[in-house]
């Protein structure tokens, strides 16, 4: 009878455990928000020796400690590659994504996006002196995008052939090196880029990309989480915060 009885209630505790285990990321009011980015998209997320959360630095995380600080929440900063983010976060590995990421109709079957917090486009980055004038020229020339970001649906859509490339650098390295014609990105990363290397410059063509708006991600129906990060993105987009925060990283150099 005691055994029964010690069991029982030991089952119970389990359960209880795994109970708490499970529901604490989302149902909880959290008291850490686990985000993750892909710290390759200068200047929303890049690495730097004097990072804003550890070694992370940019207008993402910069937006990231500003929702720790005024929600009275811990935050932690992961970094892995773009294409694990959703996944990650469908996994419940992650609680949220910010990474320069573009709401799509797609991905928003996956997962929910707060307010929109800045406007981008995708442009064309090509050598001085190119012939490239409109997205129309890119026939024929050899593109470089990269894999997983808009910018390839976007080449895609268009009809063009491309390669992918894993990171932005490497797309840049391959048209310094003259192995491409045109890189198709975004459009602040693209700047950044342009003013890094010497004898490139940025093509827009309004008429061919549309514009394009970045949101954090979370999990599907976790609106306690949602409703916390837009209550604080609503109000650093209101008192000027991410204007700033912007100009600040955009205009650095
Ligand atoms: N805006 C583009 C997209 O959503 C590129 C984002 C890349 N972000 C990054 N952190 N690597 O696909």
């Amino acid at each position: 009878m005691k055994k029964k009885i010690s069991v029982l209630i030991a089952v119970t505790l389990m359960c209880m455990a795994a109970l708490t285990g499970c529901g604490s990321k989302q149902t909880s009011s959290a008291d850490k928000i686990v985000f993750a980015t892909n710290a390759e998209f200068p200047p929303f997320e890049f690495i730097s020796t004097n990072g804003v959360i550890g070694e992370y630095d940019g207008i993402d995380i910069a937006i990231v400690k500003e929702i720790g600080e005024r929600a009275g929440v811990e935050v932690e900063m992961q970094n892995m590659e773009f294409d694990s983010l959703l996944v990650a976060l469908q996994n419940g590995q992650i609680d949220a994504t910010i990474a320069g990421m573009t709401v799509t109709e797609e991905r928003a079957k996956s997962v929910d996006f707060s307010t929109p917090y800045y406007t981008a486009t995708q442009v064309m980055i090509v050598p001085e002196g190119s012939d490239i004038k409109a997205a129309a020229d890119m026939a024929g020339k050899t593109i470089a995008v990269v894999q997983g970001y808009t910018g390839e649906t976007v080449v895609q859509d268009l009809g063009f052939e491309y390669e992918a490339f894993k990171k932005g650098t490497e797309c840049v390295m391959e048209l310094v090196n003259g192995k491409c014609d045109v890189v198709v990105i975004d459009s602040a990363t693209a700047q950044k880029y342009v003013s890094d290397n010497k004898g490139l410059t940025i093509v827009e063509d309004p008429d061919a990309f549309a514009s394009e708006e970045y949101a954090i991600a979370v999990q599907k129906g976790n609106t306690e989480l949602l409703n916390l990060i837009n209550g604080v993105v609503e109000e650093m987009l209101a008192d000027g915060t991410i204007s700033e925060l912007s100009a600040k990283y955009i205009d650095a150099e």
